[in-house]
């Protein structure tokens, strides 16, 4: 394995935060804290509403902005849902899809992720795709099964080629804004098993290119520790990533 073949990715998830002029203000006050910063790439995914406004304030910047979530049909009478071709048209690369709140509270099944997996993909985009266990099933030891049959699940169907624009976040549950991190152990063992699994289906070359997030409580202090294990190929950062000088951080331990 070679973690040098791998683009490092900081992304903050800001859920349901930041309305657009809150985003406008981060935005000019993070930019210039991660300017030139190039050893990762810095995506901020927003919500919807907040998305152009904070497209705006990057202009120029290396940030991008991304969406929380997408549907899998490109229009029709699906109330309060958003499809992929409407994101690329506002110039929406990055999108987050299967995020544990999203599977937790809005009823997204693995099938459901999956079709919005390859509606995403299908329209150019960028997926920033999230699997993980609960608290119950780390205890219970079947973790490795859990992540193994999520990646398959949520990629079935998605080309070798396709995967250059996926990105997988490794988000255990029990981890996600609870202050509780995983170890870096056990986020380079796990983000370890999902390369494995990658490997099984689509061959040790796209195994090794593919960047594995860890998201679950990272933050300025714990980040330079997780990030240095060999499997983990950034982070995808809730609470931390509304606040800038944390963040800040984030980036810099990236470097
Ligand atoms: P926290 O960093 O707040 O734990 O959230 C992680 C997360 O869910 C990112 O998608």
């Amino acid at each position: 394995m070679n973690k040098a073949k791998r683009r490092v990715v900081i992304a903050g998830n800001w859920k349901m935060n930041f309305t657009p002029a809150e985003a406008t203000a981060f935005i000019n006050e993070v930019k210039p804290l991660v300017a030139g910063k190039s050893g990762c790439d810095v995506v901020f995914c927003a919500p919807y509403v907040t998305i152009a406004a904070a497209q705006k304030a990057a202009e120029g910047s290396n940030i991008s902005i991304g969406a929380e979530n997408v549907h899998f049909e490109d229009h029709g009478a699906f109330t309060g849902e958003v499809s992929a071709k409407m994101l690329t048209e506002c110039g929406v690369k990055y999108v987050i899809i299967g995020h544990s709140e999203r599977r937790q509270y809005f009823g997204e099944t693995d099938t459901t992720v999956n079709l919005r997996v390859k509606a995403a993909l299908a329209a150019g985009m960028t997926v920033i795709l999230c699997l993980g266990e609960v608290k119950e099933q780390r205890l219970s030891g079947i973790t490795r099964e859990i992540v193994s049959m999520q990646t398959k699940l949520d990629l079935a169907g998605v080309s070798a080629e396709e995967m250059k624009r996926v990105i997988i976040a490794y988000e255990p549950v029990w981890a996600i804004g609870t202050g509780l991190t995983a170890t870096p152990e056990q986020a380079d063992e796990t983000c370890g098993q999902i390369r494995e699994v990658l490997a099984e289906i689509y061959g040790e070359e796209v195994a090794e290119a593919t960047t594995i997030q860890y998201g679950g409580s990272m933050n300025d202090k714990n980040a330079a520790e997780l990030l240095a294990k060999e499997n983990v190929d950034g982070g995808l950062i809730g609470g931390a990533s509304l606040v800038a000088t944390k963040f800040e951080a984030i980036v810099n331990a990236a470097q």
